[in-house]
């Protein structure tokens, strides 16, 4: 029985995880939400083999509790730790870095960093004695292509700056597990899911107005864009290519696809 943690599942893509990993009746499938209250798409999906657990992954004795959680229920053992949990920070999103000129502006960096960095930190942490018990000893970060430093030079994105800063910080953090845990048969990959309508879409004017800066610097680099790709097509590209990489990958910054084709 295959155990996977989902953390971040109670909507988006982590929810889409939860939902075609648990569509396999012999995997068993942790959801990891923020908010019980608020995970109704999870309760919905009504699987015996989904336990939904809750941690916000800011709070690192609540992940560890999860981690608990889990253990008691697989008898210490994980095989895939799928860290999808982010603050998309749509607000911060609109300025470019010298724009950032008072505290309140400064305050997007510590919300970005205590969630998808210490995120990332406390989620790995928290489930490494239970990978190590595990079968496959897979660590996947769900990070983002525009986190590659290349992609921003060649579309021009000045903006985006406190989430791209957090999530550069996450995948530092995942190549130096790489280098930790080498030669011990884990596999921690950083994993693009592309550019996917997860469904929450940007809000007011002004956060339209961002991802139409973005969309119009990727264009310029993509002349062919089609867009926003689905949940569906997405995680089921994740999933065959965490299925197919091994320790060789540990320490790589790949697409969903498995290589650097960010869109
Ligand atoms: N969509 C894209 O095009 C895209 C592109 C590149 C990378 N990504 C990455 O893909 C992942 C999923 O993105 P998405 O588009 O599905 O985002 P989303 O729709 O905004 O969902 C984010 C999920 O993370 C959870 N979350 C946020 N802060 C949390 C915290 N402190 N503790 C626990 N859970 C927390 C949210 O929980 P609540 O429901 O409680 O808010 C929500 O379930 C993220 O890592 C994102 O950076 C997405």
């Amino acid at each position: 029985m295959p155990s996977y943690v989902v953390t971040g599942a109670a909507r988006g893509i982590g929810h889409e995880f939860a939902k075609q990993l648990s569509a396999n009746a012999n995997n068993t499938v942790f959801a990891l939400v923020r908010n019980k209250a608020t995970s109704q798409k999870v309760e919905a999906l009504a699987r015996p083999n989904i336990y939904l657990i809750e941690a916000d992954v800011t709070n690192y004795a609540a992940v560890k509790a999860a981690a608990k959680e889990v253990s008691d229920i697989t008898g210490g053992t994980l095989d895939v730790l799928i860290h999808n949990a982010a603050d998309i920070d749509p607000e911060g999103a609109l300025f470019v870095l010298s724009e950032y000129t008072d505290d309140s502006q400064v305050e997007h960096f510590t919300k970005t960093f205590q969630t998808n960095a210490l995120g990332a930190l406390h989620a790995a942490n928290s489930f490494l004695s239970l990978l190590s018990a595990g079968a496959t000893r897979k660590a996947i970060l769900i990070s983002s292509g525009i986190a590659s430093q290349q992609l921003n030079e060649a579309a021009g994105i000045a903006t985006h700056v406190p989430y791209i800063v957090s999530k550069t910080a996450a995948n530092t953090l995942w190549w130096k597990y790489a280098i930790e845990f080498k030669d011990r048969g884990f596999t921690f990959l950083a994993m693009s899911p592309g550019y996917v309508d997860s469904g929450s879409g940007p809000g007011d004017e002004k956060e339209q107005e961002g991802v139409r800066k973005l969309e119009a610097a990727i264009k310029c680099l993509v002349p062919n864009f089609k867009g926003k790709i689905t949940m569906e097509e997405s995680v089921r590209d994740q999933l065959e290519t965490i299925g197919r990489v091994g320790p060789e990958y540990s320490g790589k910054f790949v697409s969903q696809r498995g290589n650097q084709e960010w869109l």
